[in-house]
Parts: C-alpha cells; sequence; structure tokens
C-alpha cells in the first residue's frame, strides 16, 4: 500500500457512549478502542498515519499510537468530525500520499483487507470509494410514530469507513466546503467527485452504544500473532547451568549474556517477534553492562510487560532444544511448570539431539528454538 495515508478520527467525545473517557480511550478487549484501530491500520501497512484526538488527550493518544507498528502522528481534533478530518488533511499537506483513506477509530476491529480493498479501488478508478453493505432490516418513512411508507430497500446500502480518495481532490474539496456533510463521500460528491462502492465488511460496525462496544467486547475474530525465536550458547564449563528456568548442578554451564539460559533467550525472542517489537538485542542491549550476569528471568519478566503493554495476551509457547547435555527428558515437566508460571500460560518444551552432526552433535553447545502464540 504503498503511497497511502490513513486518517484515523478519534476527536469525538463518545456522547452516545456515556463514558468518562472520549469513545477513541475507552477499555476493549484488554486494550483501548482506538489501538485496536490502529491495530486494523498497522496490518494494511500504509505509508503514513495520522490520528485526530481530543486537544486534551493528545498525550494520551501519543502513547498509545507509539505502541503501534507503523509511526504514527497525532493533532488536535475539532468541533465536529469533518473539522477533524479537515485537520487530519491539513497534516497531511506536504505528504507524497496519492491516496488518503479516512477512517472512524469507533470502527475498532475493521480488518486490515478492507483497507486494502477500498485503497485498490481508489487506485484503480481515481474515484471516491467507500465500504457498503445491504439495509437488511425493512425500512419505513415516519412522521411521529406515525409510518407513512415502506421504503424500498433494494437500492439502498448502508456505509462505512475507511472511505477513500485521491487525496489532492478530497483536500480540495474539503478546502472548498461550506456545508457539514455526514461523511466524507457526502462532501467529495457535493465537490463534483465520483464515489463508487466496494463491499463493507461486518466487522467494520461502528461503537456508538455500550451495546455496541458489549458486541465489539464479544465478536470478531480475535487477532493471532506467531513469532519465532532462536538462541545458541556454546558450553562453558566454569559457568553454572541455567536452561529453562531452572537450576542443573553437575552440568556444564553456558557460556553468554546473563546467565546464558538459551530457552528463555529464544522465548523472549518469540514473543518479541510476536508482538512486533523487535528482539531481545534490540530490546535489552546485550552490550548493557546492567544485565550482565542478569537471571534470565529479568528478561522473561519485562519482554511479557511490553507484550501486555501492546495489548496482547499470550496463549502458549512452544520450545524445542536441541543439544547433547543436559539430558531434558528426566526434568521436562519440571522445565515446563515453571516456564508456564513465569509466563502464565502453558509453555511446552521438547527436546532432540542433531544426530552427531554440527556444534550441537559435536557437543560444542546448545540451540533452542521458540515459537509464541499472541491472542489480541
Ligand atoms: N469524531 C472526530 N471529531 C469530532 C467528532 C467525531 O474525530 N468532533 C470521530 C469520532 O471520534 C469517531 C468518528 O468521528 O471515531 C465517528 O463519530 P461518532 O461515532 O459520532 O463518535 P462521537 O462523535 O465521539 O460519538 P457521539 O456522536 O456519540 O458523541
Ligand atoms: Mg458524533
Amino acid at each position: 500500500m504503498s503511497s497511502v495515508a490513513v486518517i484515523v478520527v478519534a476527536a469525538g467525545s463518545g456522547t452516545r457512549l456515556g463514558r468518562a473517557e472520549p469513545k477513541a480511550f475507552a477499555p476493549l478487549r484488554g486494550s483501548t478502542v482506538l489501538e485496536h484501530a490502529l491495530r486494523g491500520v498497522a496490518d494494511a501497512a500504509p505509508a503514513e498515519v495520522v490520528v485526530v484526538a481530543p486537544s486534551a488527550w493528545l498525550a494520551r493518544a501519543e502513547a498509545l499510537a507509539g505502541a503501534a507498528v507503523v509511526p504514527v502522528r497525532v493533532v488536535a481534533g475539532g468541533e465536529t468530525r469533518q473539522a477533524s478530518v479537515a485537520a487530519g488533511l491539513a497534516a497531511l499537506a506536504d505528504s507524497g500520499a496519492e491516496i488518503v483513506l479516512v477512517h472512524d477509530a469507533a470502527r475498532a476491529l475493521t480488518p486490515a483487507a478492507l483497507f486494502a480493498r477500498v485503497a485498490d479501488a481508489v487506485r484503480e478508478t481515481g474515484a471516491g470509494v467507500i465500504p457498503a453493505l445491504p439495509v437488511s432490516d425493512t425500512v419505513k418513512r415516519v412522521e411521529d410514530d406515525r409510518v407513512l411508507a415502506t421504503v424500498e430497500r433494494s437500492d439502498l446500502v448502508q456505509v462505512q469507513t475507511p472511505q477513500g480518495f485521491p487525496r489532492a481532490a478530497l483536500a480540495d474539496a474539503y478546502a472548498r466546503a461550506t456545508n457539514e456533510f455526514t461523511d466524507d463521500a457526502a462532501l467529495f460528491q457535493d465537490a463534483g467527485g465520483e464515489v463508487l462502492t466496494v463491499p463493507g465488511d461486518e466487522l467494520a460496525f461502528k461503537i456508538t452504544t455500550a451495546a455496541d462496544l458489549r458486541r465489539a467486547e464479544g465478536s470478531g475474530v480475535p487477532v493471532l500473532r506467531t513469532g519465532v525465536g532462536m538462541d545458541v550458547h556454546a558450553y562453558d564449563d566454569s559457568a553454572p547451568l541455567w536452561l529453562g528456568g531452572v537450576y542443573w548442578p553437575d552440568e556444564p554451564g553456558l557460556a553468554g549474556h546473563s546467565d546464558g539460559d538459551a530457552v528463555i533467550h529464544a522465548m523472549c525472542d518469540a514473543l518479541l517477534s510476536a508482538a512486533g517489537l523487535g528482539d531481545l538485542g534490540s530490546r535489552f542491549g546485550t552490550g548493557d553492562p546492567r544485565f550482565a550476569g542478569a537471571a534470565s528471568e529479568v528478561f522473561l519478566r519485562e519482554t511479557l510487560a511490553l507484550v501486555a503493554g501492546s495489548g496482547f495476551a499470550v496463549a502458549n509457547v512452544a520450545v524445542q532444544v536441541v543439544g547433547e547435555r543436559p539430558r531434558l527428558a528426566p526434568r521436562r515437566d519440571e522445565v515446563e511448570r515453571r516456564l508456564t508460571q513465569l509466563v502464565g500460560a502453558p509453555v511446552s518444551v521438547a527436546a532432540t539431539t542433531s544426530d552427531g552432526l554440527g556444534f550441537t552433535g559435536r557437543g560444542e553447545g546448545v540451540t533452542a528454538l521458540a515459537t509464541a502464540l499472541l491472542i489480541g
């Protein structure tokens, strides 16, 4: 999605939701409405993202946006949604992005595929593009409580965000707009732009009321992330052996940074990898003297805090150890119990030799491989 910028409008107060904090900052599945919205945006990998937040909540929005995988700029919104979108467009004035997608943070569970569908259609047609779903309920025209007519619904759709446009054309339409419109497509069309629809997505529903928030809590495919990690350490006869979070007397230790616990190091890398948070070296600095000789549990606890901070829970971690020593089988259950306790989710540990081949086969060191699954 190169040359696509996304504006996430999150500056509303959420009156109908009726919470103390603005709607974008309402809790949702262990994080916030805004963080969920940003996850969908980040997965679509746009070139630029601007979040429009209430002016009193800029610092909070910046903190939440800082954990997102894509770089996000935060600007203050206005009195109306239209004013907030205008603020987002102003922030993109010098952008090289040819396409802009305007998205409601309140549509927190919108999948990345919908962003791609809208952007692709804008790229192909040069028109404004909006996601639309058929109207499934019967629609009536009324006057107070009296029904005047049943509205033919076959040519009606309900529309969602992200709404996509050639950026320059939308900026131009906004610059010329004198009325308030209910969505960006209406403003764009009023300025003479053509608007097309693509199929919307049930998951892009807007959280407006408390019932919608409950629906968002319980609905939708959970976001799953896998990660992979690996660590290798050479044996060091002079060091005590810590592996899998337990002490192994009468076994050669492992050389390396901290206590050399290759199992925990591989687990940390798998967890950081799954959360998109880099790796052990970049997070904790293997050269950092503060961590020299530190128990690897310290890294694991720090890693778990980072993962939790990104809004994910650990579903499980699986580890495979390759090496001649120690023989894991006799203490495998104990290691699994210890690691499961540390992580707070099931950790399984398996071991194998490399059939005499390579450095592990020659008894020079140990390899640990780990995968982690996160759920958000
Ligand atoms: N929005 C905005 N600036 C405003 C008003 C709305 O950025 N002045 C954003 C909201 O944060 C939301 C989206 O526009 O993500 C859709 O608006 P809506 O669902 O109406 O949200 P709120 O205006 O916050 O809610 P309410 O109307 O219940 O107060
Ligand atoms: Mg509103």
